[in-house]
């Protein structure tokens, strides 16, 4: 796990999009819960930094679906997973593993 970024760059409610081995990464903070979660819709391919969060999950702006921030799962499509993965905080320090 490598540190990603700081927890201070990411506002409560905010996102930040990283760049870790050539992958956009959004991350999203949520009453000082981390989420990482692939800036890419798995639908049709969106961006999804400016996307809504909200009641746990987060909208795509194109479509409207919305992913779970825990597992990915699609509410409307469950045939839709967007990629999540595990982050740990260190101090003010961010870190996310890819697998
Ligand atoms: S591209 Fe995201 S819901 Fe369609």
């Amino acid at each position: 796990m490598d540190s990603v970024a700081k927890v201070s760059e990411v506002p409560n409610f905010g996102k930040k999009v990283v760049s870790i081995s050539g992958r956009e990464i959004l991350l999203v903070n949520v009453k000082g819960t981390v989420y990482a979660l692939e800036n890419e819709c798995p639908h049709q391919g969106s961006p999804l930094n400016a996307a809504v969060v909200k009641d746990g999950y987060i909208s795509c702006p194109r479509h409207g679906y919305r992913f779970n921030l825990t597992d990915g799962r699609c509410a409307e499509h469950p045939e839709f997973v967007l990629a999540t993965f595990p982050v740990q905080l260190i101090g003010d320090e961010i870190t996310v593993d890819l697998g």
